[in-house]
């Protein structure tokens, strides 16, 4: 077992009084298994085994460990489980109490979101370390929202700024252990406890599976889920794979990524698609300027979810500046494999009047594909003379990458 760098706390210590089962909610029967053993599946499935900190009603502690543990240990897990407190924040604050020292990444998830994807743990994590802050999965919200008093609609709240979020919730460890040993008073979910100590909370793409199971008509929902994925499951066509985790649809992702540079006002060489263009005008940027190669590293960012390039490679990082777009792009490839994707294509368009692609449009396709170990198409186009480009001030350019998980 290689020693996880990631706790997933799962809680599961309420009563479940809205729900009206004589078990505890995490306890209730769906499908061959319990509320709580659903949830466990998709920890599981993360591309890396965590550590996994189970809180359940104290009575149930050792009964619970005899019953996970085996699972637990076959996926190469380690497995603690603690009696939780009145309240959710107490339970999580019991969970947190036992993560071991080399931990440092925490993810927060309710047992009474059964469903949630494995996939949806893995980009939390990444992006609690790519970013260094607190993440939540969040949905946009599709209801028309109305304040009300009393009965009487007083307004319609704007929906766009509105987001329905989800777990788990992703800190850093350090982060989160602060803002538990300093919170004073009940918050409704990790992030606003960890906001009100000061953590940068944003959030990633939530799922809708990812809902709770609050009522009795949720539960059905989810026995229903969990049957059409079993009838899935039974196709046995060659295109499943053995690996393919139930939960996480192995269907390719795309993104596509943009990036524009001013052409430089000094003699500095021009940098593009990865080449050296001598005689050239050179292009500004706190890099080489390379558009081209940025724009693809966006775009391979956005298709593995991984955020962008102003977020990964901040200007503040020295190892960055003057870099080459080799640099970017290997360090890309990097982080884009490291989260559980290959490199499918990758086509890039360049926008401007210079350097004339087409006597090196091989060289470049060449040097970028050895660099992704992928195929990356380059092409080149003009913008009829008009705008930014057209003037020749400067160059834009366009990429589009597939990922497929590994
Ligand atoms: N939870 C917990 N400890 C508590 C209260 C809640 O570990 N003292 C957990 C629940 O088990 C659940 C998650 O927090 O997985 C979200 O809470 P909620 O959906 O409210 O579950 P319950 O509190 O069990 O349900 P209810 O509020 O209907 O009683
Ligand atoms: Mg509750």
């Amino acid at each position: 077992m290689s020693t996880p760098r990631t706790a997933v706390i799962v809680v599961a210590a309420g009563s479940g009084t809205r729900l009206g089962h004589a078990e505890p909610k995490a306890f209730v029967p769906l499908a061959d298994g319990t509320v709580l053993s659903t949830a466990i599946a998709g920890v599981l499935a993360m591309r890396e085994t965590p550590a996994i900190v189970v809180v359940v009603p104290g009575d149930r502690a050792d009964r619970v460990r005899d019953e996970l543990a085996p699972r637990v240990a076959e996926a190469g897990a380690s497995l603690d489980v603690v009696a939780g407190g009145t309240t959710r924040q107490e339970s999580v604050a019991r969970g947190l109490a036992v993560v071991g020292s080399g931990i440092e990444v925490v993810l927060v998830h309710d047992a009474a979101r059964p469903l949630t994807p494995a996939l949806v743990f893995d980009e939390v994590e990444a992006a609690v370390r790519t970013r260094g802050h607190g993440i939540v999965p969040a949905l946009e919200v599709v209801d028309t929202i109305k304040r009300v008093a009393g009965g009487e609609v007083v307004e319609t709240v704007d929906r766009s700024e509105l987001r329905a979020v989800q777990t788990p919730q992703g800190f850093p460890r350090g982060a989160l252990d602060h803002a538990y040993r300093t919170a004073d008073a009940e918050y409704t979910d990790d992030a606003a406890l960890a906001a009100a100590a000061g953590v940068v909370v944003d959030t990633v793409p939530g799922d809708v599976r990812a809902f709770k199971i609050t009522v009795p008509a949720d539960l059905h929902r989810a026995e229903q889920l969990l049957a059409e994925r079993l009838d899935a499951e039974s196709d046995t066509s060659p295109s499943r794979t053995p690996a393919a985790a139930p939960d996480r649809p192995r269907v390719p992702r795309v993104g596509t990524g943009t990036d524009v540079h001013a052409f430089a006002a000094d003699d500095a060489p021009l940098w593009l698609a990865g080449l050296e263009w001598p005689g050239e005008r050179g292009l500004s940027g706190h890099s080489d300027g390379d558009a081209a190669a940025h724009a693809i590293c966006d775009a391979l960012l956005a298709a593995a979810g991984l955020g962008d390039v102003g977020a990964i490679f901040g200007t503040a990082d020295a190892r960055f500046a003057g870099a080459h777009g080799e640099v970017f792009l290997a360090e890309t490839r990097r982080l884009v494999e490291a989260s559980g994707f290959v490199i499918g294509n990758v086509t890039v368009q360049i926008v401007g009047n210079r350097p004339k692609l087409a006597p090196r449009r091989a060289e470049a396709e060449a040097l970028l594909s050895a660099v992704l170990d992928a195929p990356v198409s380059v092409a080149a186009t003009t913008s009829d003379a008009l705008g930014f480009t057209g003037r020749g001030e400067g160059v834009a350019a366009i990429a589009t990458a597939l990922v497929m998980p590994a």
